[in-house]
Formats: C-alpha cells, sequence, structure tokens
C-alpha cells in the first residue's frame, strides 16, 4: 500500500472511531456521573435517596421570598459578568465576620454559576496545559473533570481511611516545579473531615516553600459539628495566595439556584474572571438578588443550620448502626462514609463498591453513592480502598432517614443473608 492510500486508511478509521465515540478525549474518560446513575435507579426502584447530595427540603422562606420579589421587581436582564455589585458587597462582608479578612468587592470576588463554574473558570483561567494540579482523593467530581478541560495533569494523593488525615508527607512529595495549583476541601465531601489547624498550617507552609497557589473549595462551611471550620486563606502568608470557593446551595438550602463565588487576590480574581465571562458570562439576576438577603441572614440562621444538622447526622449514624454498618463519624458536611464490608456481595463485572450499591437501590430501596466515583479515574492506584466505602448523604429531613433505616433493617439485616449469595458476619 502506498503512503497516501496508508494515511486515507488511518483517516478513515480515526473518522470512525469519532463517529462512534464524538466526546473529546479531554472528557470521555470521565463517562455518565455515578450521580446521576444513583438517581435515575433511585427512582426507577423508587428508592430512598439518600445518594445525591441535596437537601430534600427546601430553602428559606425569606430568600425565596427575596427571589420571587426580584422577579417581579424587573431584575430580569443580563447581571454585571463578575456579580451584582450588592451580592459582592454582601459577599465580602459575610467573609470578614467569617474569616477577619477584608476583601475588595469590586476587584477580588468573582459571582459564577455555582461553585462548579468557579471550580472550572479557576482551572480555565490559571491552569496552562501540562501544568500539574494536586487533589487529594477521595475529592469531588467535577475536579479532575475541569482540570482536563484545561489542559492540566493531575495529580492525586490521598487521605486514607479510618481516620482520613491530610497526606502531609504524599503533599511533600507530589509538589514539582509543574505544580500550579493545590486544591483542597473542608469541611469535605465526601469523608466529613474538618481540616485542623495543624493540617492547615502544614498545608500552607507546603505551598508558601514552593511558592505554590492554594485552592480552598468550602461550600460546606457553616456546616461543621466539632471544630469550627476555618479558611486556610487566614493563615499567615495564606491571603495572597489563596483562592477561597464557596456557594449559597449548601447553606441555605438551595443547590438549584446555583449562586456560587471565588474569592482571590486581584490578579488571580483577573484570571478567573477572564475564563468566567465566556463560560456563563453572568449568573441569574433575580438569584444574586436574593442571594443578598441570605448572606444577610441573622447568626441564629447559621446557628440553627448547624443544630439542624447536627440532629441529622446523628439520626444517620444511628440508623446505619442499627442495620448493621460501622459509620465514619463526620466532623463537616452532610455526608457520612460506611464500608460495606459487614456484607458479602458478589461484584462481577462491577467493583465492589457499586455492586453494593446496586443491590442497595434495587433490592432494599435506599440509594447510596459507591465511593470509586470519588477517585482518579484514569488509575486504579488502591483499587481495595477505594472500592470498599459507599456515602450516604443526611441531608434528608428525619422521616426520610428513618425510612431508609426501616428498609435496611428488614433486608439488610433480615433477608439478604439467605439470598444472593450475601452473608453477614456480625
Ligand atoms: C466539595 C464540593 N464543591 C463544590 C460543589 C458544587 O457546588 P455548587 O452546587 O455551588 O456548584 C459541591 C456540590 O456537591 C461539593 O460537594
Amino acid at each position: 500500500m502506498d503512503k497516501r492510500a496508508a494515511f486515507a486508511k488511518l483517516r478513515y478509521y480515526l473518522h470512525m472511531l469519532r463517529k462512534n465515540s464524538p466526546t473529546a478525549s479531554r472528557l470521555a474518560q470521565f463517562g455518565e456521573s455515578v450521580f446521576t446513575r444513583m438517581s435515575r435507579l433511585a427512582a426507577a426502584h423508587k428508592a430512598v435517596n439518600l445518594g445525591q447530595g441535596f437537601p430534600n427540603f427546601d430553602g428559606p422562606d425569606f430568600v425565596k421570598n427575596a427571589g420571587k420579589a426580584a422577579i417581579d421587581a424587573g431584575f430580569g436582564q443580563y447581571a454585571r459578568a463578575f456579580g451584582l455589585p450588592e451580592l459582592n458587597q454582601a459577599i465580602a462582608a459575610r467573609f470578614h465576620k467569617d474569616s477577619g479578612i477584608e476583601v475588595n468587592p469590586e476587584t477580588e470576588i468573582t459571582v459564577t454559576s455555582g461553585a462548579t463554574e468557579a471550580i472550572a473558570a479557576v482551572m480555565l483561567g490559571l491552569v496552562e496545559p501540562g501544568e500539574e494540579v494536586i487533589l487529594v482523593e477521595p475529592f469531588y467530581d467535577s475536579y479532575p473533570a475541569a482540570v482536563s478541560m484545561a489542559g492540566g495533569v493531575v495529580r492525586p494523593i490521598r487521605m486514607h481511611s479510618p481516620d482520613f488525615a491530610f497526606p502531609i508527607e504524599e503533599l511533600r512529595k507530589a509538589v514539582t516545579p509543574k505544580t500550579r495549583l493545590i486544591l483542597i476541601n473542608s469541611p469535605h465531601n465526601p469523608t466529613g473531615r474538618v481540616l485542623s489547624d495543624q493540617e492547615l498550617s502544614q498545608i500552607a507552609q507546603v505551598a508558601i516553600d514552593n511558592d505554590c497557589l492554594v485552592v480552598s473549595d468550602e461550600v460546606y462551611e457553616h456546616i461543621y459539628f466539632e471544630r469550627k471550620h476555618r479558611s486556610i486563606s487566614t493563615l499567615p502568608g495564606m491571603r495572597e495566595r489563596t483562592i477561597v470557593l464557596s456557594s449559597l446551595g449548601k447553606t441555605f438550602s438551595l443547590t438549584g439556584w446555583k449562586v456560587g463565588w471565588a474569592i482571590a487576590p486581584e490578579q488571580f480574581t483577573q484570571a478567573i474572571r477572564s475564563a468566567h465571562q465566556f463560560l456563563t458570562f453572568s449568573t441569574a439576576t433575580p438569584l444574586q438578588r436574593a442571594a443578598v438577603d441570605a448572606l444577610n441572614a441573622p447568626e441564629k440562621y447559621y446557628t440553627q443550620l448547624r443544630s439542624d444538622y447536627a440532629q441529622r447526622r446523628d439520626a444517620m449514624l444511628s440508623m446505619l448502626r442499627n442495620a448493621g454498618f460501622n459509620p465514619f463519624i463526620p466532623e463537616g458536611s452532610y455526608f457520612v462514609l460506611a464500608k460495606h464490608e459487614p456484607f458479602h456481595v458478589e461484584a462481577g463485572a462491577l467493583s465492589a463498591d457499586e455492586a453494593f450499591c446496586e443491590y442497595l437501590v434495587k433490592t432494599v430501596g435506599v440509594a447510596a453513592i459507591p465511593c470509586n466515583a470519588f477517585y482518579e479515574t484514569a488509575s486504579t492506584h488502591g483499587l481495595e480502598e477505594r472500592t470498599s466505602m459507599i456515602r450516604f448523604a443526611f441531608c434528608k429531613d428525619l422521616e426520610t432517614i428513618q425510612e431508609a433505616g426501616r428498609r435496611m433493617k428488614a433486608t439488610l439485616r433480615a433477608t439478604l443473608p439467605e439470598t444472593l449469595g450475601f452473608k453477614m458476619d456480625m
């Protein structure tokens, strides 16, 4: 075959390959999100959904009413790209109250469509192709996808059970001259860890010593149970190298509103805004207006939020223990992890955690998330650990948590050992 014919054949094969799998390679590896799949299975099997991390109760009336009023008052056109001026001010005021840090609302805050857009804007605005981003497994699933969209390279390090301590030695080893960002998340999804002052100072020291930027995902900043959440940006030398991300969704139980923000020193804010203006340009105007009222809520709103979540956490922990699990105790966020090892399931073609979650949703009628979804997809490093856990969300009313408990007790404890090759060894 001559050269031209060989090239034509190659082009044809590439064309057929692209036709059968049109998703660009930077995203193809991520496939359909496990949250979408588990929610679909939950609906199909009328399961109690403890999988996806959104509340099954509504946000507060004072915020919803502010949203309706904003629509009626004509806030119907594009907002300023980086946020309604009054929202940027409210974010700055709340951040000052929580952290003691003064930020300039005009030059250091960007309002985005949820923290998810902020994560993408950070990666696209700051990471050059080939630069490395350190992510701490297990992690929120949009992080590696955002790094990949920016052409960056994920360098995973890992928190290990049972205490999920921050892997500071791994971080020290993972930093190279190519490291652009270190991304941390506290309070943490999915482990429920709230990083201690000591852990934060060690991370800060690595960032300072290596002149790296830290992206701190603080969307669960107001949901903590023992130790108060502290932003790494408050540590000496960190304000100028930290990008803080947060969101209205978790604090005000309005995840569908998708109002988030990034707080960063001016030069990094400029980079974030250059991506944001072409991703979404601006975030829904009436919702931004209502977010101002939300952020100005009195302190008792935040205290009540924490005590409500403490009650749900305790209900979830005792429900899981009654069902036969030995859950890890979360210090913050609204997730709890548990190993599925008290129960044995034939995994077949699935990973052990997926097989267990499929059984749970289809036979027991409770949806949870297999934890393998929170680890780097491209690698199978430490497979046993990453497929040993499942995640339950307790942003659900007490009745829902109790109903899940009734189902688990009835099926997992009673009928499971005799069916489908499951056995319980408790
Ligand atoms: C750790 C973490 N970061 C970011 C987000 C996304 O926040 P938003 O809904 O504001 O995009 C989530 C949502 O589950 C999360 O768990």
